[in-house]
């Protein structure tokens, strides 16, 4: 079963640069295209929020036209740029998008991988958190379902990057007590984020954190005093969760593949079957 995970897509007015340098828009069309071409065909594509620069009705219109050639079920959480209110609205015709409460946080349970997605946006702020509420809500979730290979989703990464210039560093409510509801429930095999535009792993809660690289702009690793925060000319990128039966040691176990998007040219074929076809010499 494989999950694909896009996030921080930034999609700003049709037409319209980010800092005037980054087409958001011409990135994500490469990523769908990319996301179409994976075989075996992903079971699910899970959007980490940061979908629009400027969260509105007509901007989420706008990401559904982008996306309207992606092949697998779509679903998505809000991060900090996108608003509640018209996120919900723009998705209000699927099934997965909570019809009432105050947060956007649902499970989807179709897969033989379970997703748990939570809402980790603090109205009108940058940073992330998880209130009492959600905390509860997460730990009544987890509960439901104790021996289902879980992932919890959610926009901000609740651990720390390292990166100094950055919010991308934990959550600034809620952190420890997630990572102890995290531990309480060991089906947790991972805990999937966005909001950093740069990929890393991390232990947390007695799983492993990760955080998915960006399809608009990535951001440097800067780690220096002077806090700095800035766009690095790497490629965007999205993230493939692969779930396998065995994962090399003879349990199940999920593997997390990072692909940058760009036209790499076709790939040189060197093996088939264990036998070579090419030769370095
Ligand atoms: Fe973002
Ligand atoms: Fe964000």
């Amino acid at each position: 079963m494989i999950i694909v995970q896009i996030t921080d897509t930034h999609i700003e007015e049709p037409g319209s640069l980010a800092y005037e340098r980054f087409d958001t828009a011409a990135n994500l069309r490469a990523a769908v295209a990319a996301i179409n071409r994976i075989k075996p065909a992903p079971a699910m594509v899970l959007h980490t929020g940061d979908m629009a620069h400027h969260g509105s009705i007509e901007r989420y219109r706008y990401f559904r036209e982008l996306i309207a050639d992606l092949e697998a079920p779509f679903y998505a959480i809000p991060g900090n740029h996108d608003g509640r209110a018209p996120f919900r609205e723009a998705f209000s015709d699927t099934d997965w998008m909570p019809k009432d409460g105050t947060f956007l946080h649902y499970t989807i349970d179709d897969f033989p991988v379970r997703i748990v997605c939570c809402d980790s946006v603090r109205a009108d702020e940058v940073t992330g958190g998880l209130c009492a509420e959600r905390q509860d809500w997460l730990d009544r979730t987890l509960a439901e379902a104790p021996d289902k290979p879980t992932i919890v989703a959610m926009h901000h990464p609740p651990f720390g990057s390292g990166m100094t210039g950055t919010t991308s560093n934990g959550l600034v409510e809620g952190g420890a007590e997630l990572a102890a509801i995290l531990r309480r429930h060991p089906q947790v095999v991972r805990l999937i984020a966005g909001h950093a535009h740069r990929p890393f792993t991390c232990q947390f809660g007695g799983t492993i954190g990760y955080a998915s690289p960006t399809t608009c702009y990535p951001f440097a690793l800067e780690m220096g005093e002077e806090r700095i925060l800035s766009v690095a000319g790497e490629p965007p990128a999205f993230s493939l969760h692969l779930w396998m039966a065995d994962a090399g040691v003879g349990e199940p176990g999920l593997v997390t593949h990072t692909i940058p998007i760009g036209d790499w040219g076709e790939p040189l074929p060197l093996l088939r079957k264990g036998k070579r076809i090419l030769s370095a010499a």
